[in-house]
């Protein structure tokens, strides 16, 4: 079977880093491009570390796009409490030698999706600004698009950035209204979730044995991730959120989903960004999305950790051949 056309739309971020490098670590996926929006840091800064995890990992003939800056109405809100200064940690990577295409990122979401309908898939890891401006400027994306996947939103869970909103809904809760009430067919992965999924400084130490430049940049990323995990949260371990949403683009069974009616607050300064998901049926309406209720970490841990393993060797030999 031929691999399946992903499209990575993306704030890099260190969870986002993380699901870059698994889907280079992915045969079953054919990575078309990334496209980068404003989110757990600026733009400019997203753009240099998409870039610069392309290429730690020889991965540089891989489009990057720079998508919207800004949330399309609210102020923005970057988060370098969590993901540091620069967006990658403790992380710092030698500079890519390519430089994101002149191509506007939601231009270029649109035609890879256009060009070749029913088959693409979108995973969204970041707020959804882009994906927001790709529907209003090309409705027939909605239906051209094979499947959205969203990292996003706090269904039954507190929030991760108010107590009730979760941060990808919280940058731009009004792109996420724009897109859950698209009519694409979506697959959200919420908070609730994902919040289990949690990389330790044993699995980072496993890889670690494996050696080399991959290895060393999670560490190096996922420490500060991981101390602000216990400082913020008590956590022992860093919630990865993103990649995890990747990888139901080649194993959907990993998680168990639910069709459901979700919708996102846009109005009250209190509950902003809030997603409410309609388990019981109460407002009568259809699903709008296929929510994950079950998720099967141990496994999606296993996974994520032998790719890394595997990644750190396809790379090395990679770049040693553009060299
Ligand atoms: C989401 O917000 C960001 O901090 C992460 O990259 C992830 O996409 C989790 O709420
Ligand atoms: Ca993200």
């Amino acid at each position: 079977m031929s691999p399946s056309r992903v499209l990575l739309d993306t704030d890099p971020g260190i969870d986002d880093a993380l699901a870059i490098l698994l889907a280079l670590a992915a045969p079953e996926l054919d990575l078309a491009a990334l496209t980068v929006t404003g989110g757990n840091c600026p733009l400019t800064d997203g753009l240099r570390n998409g870039l610069n995890v392309l290429a730690l990992a020889g991965a540089t003939h891989i489009p990057v796009a720079a998508g919207v800056a800004l949330p399309l109405i609210r102020p923005p809100i970057t988060a370098p409490e969590t993901h540091g200064d620069r967006g990658l940690g403790y992380a710092i990577l030698p500079a890519s030698p390519v430089l994101p295409v002149a191509e506007h990122g939601v231009d270029l979401l649109i035609r890879e999706i256009m060009a070749a309908p029913g088959d693409v898939t979108l995973v969204a890891i970041g707020p959804l600004t882009n994906v927001a401006m790709a529907i209003r400027k090309e409705p027939r994306i909605t239906e051209a698009v094979r499947e959205l996947i969203i990292m996003g939103g706090a269904l039954l869970a507190e929030g991760n950035v108010t107590e009730l909103a979760e941060f990808n809904f919280y940058v731009d809760p009004h792109a996420a209204h724009i897109v859950l009430h698209s009519g694409m067919p979506i697959i959200l992965l919420p908070w609730d979730i994902t919040q289990h999924i949690r990389l330790t400084q044993a699995d980072v130490d496993r890889l670690l044995q494996v050696g080399g430049a991959i290895p060393q940049f999670i560490a190096d990323a996922t420490r500060f991730y991981i101390d602000f995990h216990l400082r913020h949260f008590g956590w022992a371990g860093c919630s990865i959120n993103d990649p995890a949403a990747l990888a139901l683009a080649f194993q959907p069974d990993l998680a168990r989903l639910q069709p459901i009616y979700v919708d996102v607050e846009i109005t009250s300064p209190l509950t902003l960004g809030k997603s409410v998901a309609d388990f019981q049926g109460k407002t009568g309406k259809p699903a709008n999305v296929r929510a994950v209720v079950e998720f099967d970490q141990e496994r999606f841990m296993a996974l994520f950790l032998e790719r890394m393993e595997a990644l750190t060797h396809t790379a090395a030999q990679r770049i040693l051949a553009e060299e």
